[in-house]
């Protein structure tokens, strides 16, 4: 057992995907997030400074005394996870694998999209583990730019919204049966994506399938939160406004957020 916090880290809000299927699947475990949205989007930045960024969010959670590290931010692990995990003596999770195994598990054709900021589909790093695993698959690839900076202003169900997710994925539509949503912010736009790509296109939330693997990391090592009688206290750090973020994560979560702002 060990009673100490998961830390969760993003460029923003998009993490929060990952928080809501964590709460759903172990509501035991307490959390401690960090999203960067003053920096956001990381999509576009420079490798090295989405590597420094990440470096901060992880000593920052590491002074949080967390006990299990998620990147719940596609770029961020794209771009750093293998470095970060290999330095730190806590487990350290990424979205990218847990994604693509199960795009694997769901395709019947054969035929699996992935979207992302434009560093994830420029690293390749999707098709690379998906075609690592499965080589015979085919994997198609889109840069989705613009629908991090519509979820970060909460904009998600908006007419814009609609306008830019149905031009920016345009040439996905009718190529692939599944599709993985490789940014933790795209979850928030899911209704959009789906009725756009059609009903039966399968969508892969890969923050969502990382949950499992926490709880088999946690199973693992033996460090599952107590279920004590004592409440819990979640904490949520931004480095914008608070109440912006507090405004996204209550919809999202459905439940009081009281957010603080750090400076990193
Ligand atoms: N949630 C981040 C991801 O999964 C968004 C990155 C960005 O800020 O561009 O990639």
């Amino acid at each position: 057992m060990d009673n100490r916090p998961i830390g969760f880290l993003d460029s923003g809000v998009g993490g929060l995907t990952v928080v809501k299927e964590l709460m759903r699947q172990l509501p035991d475990e307490e959390v401690v997030y960090i999203g960067d949205s003053r920096r956001a989007p990381y999509g576009p930045r420079p490798s090295s400074q989405i590597r420094q960024f990440t470096w901060e969010l992880v000593n920052f959670l590491l002074s949080k005394n967390v006990k299990l590290i998620v990147f719940a931010c596609n770029t961020a692990t794209a771009v750093a996870w293998e470095e970060v995990k290999k330095e730190l003596d806590i487990p350290v999770l990424g979205v990218i694998l847990p994604g693509a195994s199960a795009a694997i598990k769901a395709t019947n054709n054969g035929h699996i999209g992935i979207i992302g900021t434009a560093m994830t589909v420029k690293s390749d790093i999707y098709r690379q583990k998906v075609q690592l695993l499965s080589p015979d698959l085919q994997v198609m690839s889109l840069a989705c730019p613009k629908f991090v900076p519509l979820v970060e202003s909460n904009e998600s169900a908006s007419s814009v919204a609609k306008k830019v997710v149905y031009e920016t994925l345009k040439p996905m539509v009718n190529q692939v049966d599944t599709l993985i949503l490789g940014c933790t912010h795209y979850p928030l736009l899911r209704p959009i994506i789906q009725n756009v790509m059609g009903q039966t296109v399968k969508l892969i939330d890969s923050g969502a399938e990382c949950v499992r693997d926490i709880s088999v990391l946690l199973n693992y090592f033996e460090i599952n939160r107590e279920r004590t009688t004592l409440s819990k206290r979640h904490q949520f750090f931004t480095t914008a406004s608070s109440q912006a973020f507090d405004d996204i994560a209550q919809s999202w979560l459905n439940i009081p957020i009281k957010s603080r702002t750090i400076r990193l």
